[in-house]
């Protein structure tokens, strides 16, 4: 049976829509306000659930929420996606994660995070034992960089579980936590191309990279050298409306798939997540990193089109109606 853990944050969204975001001591009149619920990791674990199609595959999730009503909320939208909680521990006396995010007419969004529970998301060896205990084949592991411990839990897992695939998101960008050592350790990269150029650029020094899909193959080619070459040592590298560029084990070269016409982008929140979330499924599931990558294509091009993250993430079957 194939198992998928994502570690990482839970955030309560406050959103507002806005045709325009003000300029410091500017006040500006909005549009509308929802809440959503968000969070990196939570957007992964539930579009991971939604959009498994196998009942051989189970996910889970491994984070931290507080002791209020936004933590209740969170853990129980999970559940409700069929994401085991069993170490979705609550923090009484810390608030959940938050975000507050303005979204624009275009969809774009601008994010602001306060970990709260996240905050406290540091597992120790016993807890890394226990959480991964057992032999799941295949097996991966999903991370980005809204909880403090990511580059701890890169090391625990390719230490002490190597055959693990280890799925990395590096956002949000901290160029602190690059260097060769870490990447040396990851089996699957997910990088926007901003991402990859700001990581091309501490990796990469030497290297000029212009805007082209060529240019885009060879910085595929490049870091996808600097990954682990035990495991899938994958890369996509994705580029927003234009589509993205993949690289993975057994491949001659990089191959590009063009992003999905929508008719109107509405919000782009938790887009990327979801995108992450299609490619681990499908993957765990035994498909090809092509199917894998089009597929996760038409589900984040679903997501664009309605407000929220969590919630607009659809499911396996409404993905396969679209492809
Ligand atoms: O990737 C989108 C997510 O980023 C939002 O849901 C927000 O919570 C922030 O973590």
């Amino acid at each position: 049976m194939a198992r998928i853990t994502v570690v990482g944050s839970l955030n309560y969204d406050l959103v507002t829509f806005t045709t325009k975001v003000p300029e410091g001591g500017e006040t500006y009149q909005a549009d509308a306000f929802e809440n959503h619920l968000g969070g990196k990791g939570l957007n992964e674990a539930i579009a991971t659930a939604r959009l498994n199609g196998s009942p051989q595959t189970s996910v889970r999730m491994v984070g931290k929420v507080g002791g209020d009503s936004f933590g209740k909320e969170l853990k129980g939208a999970l559940v409700n996606a069929g994401v085991d909680v069993k170490y979705v521990d609550t923090v009484d006396g810390v608030s959940s994660g938050v975000a507050v995010i303005l979204v624009e007419s275009s969809g774009e969004n601008r994010i602001l995070i306060t970990a709260g529970a996240n905050g406290e998301l540091k597992p120790t060896h016993e807890e890394y034992n226990d959480i991964f205990s057992g032999d799941h084949s295949p097996e991966f592991v999903m991370l980005q960089n809204e909880y403090p411990d990511t580059i701890k839990t890169i090391e625990w897992l390719n230490t002490n579980k190597p055959d693990i695939n280890i799925a990395y998101n590096p956002s949000p960008f901290k160029p602190e936590l690059i260097n060769e050592r870490t990447w040396a350790k990851l089996d699957l990269l997910i990088v926007n191309e901003g991402e990859a150029k700001d990581v091309a650029g501490q990796l990469l020094p030497d290297t000029v990279f212009g805007e082209s899909n060529d240019d885009y193959f060879q910085l595929a080619i490049k870091l996808r050298g600097l990954l682990n070459p035990k495991n899938i040592q994958t890369i996509i590298i994705t580029m927003g409306s234009h589509g993205c560029v993949f690289f993975g084990k057994g491949m001659d070269s990089p191959q590009f798939v063009p992003s999905r016409k929508v008719e109107k982008v509405v919000d782009t929140t938790g887009a990327g997540d979801t995108f992450f979330g299609g490619i681990i499924s499908q993957l765990a599931n035994g498909h090809t990193l092509a199917e894998a990558v089009t597929f996760a294509t038409c589900a984040s091009s679903i997501v664009v089109q309605s407000k929220g993250a969590a919630e607009s993430i659809p499911t396996y079957e409404t993905v396969q109606k679209h492809l």
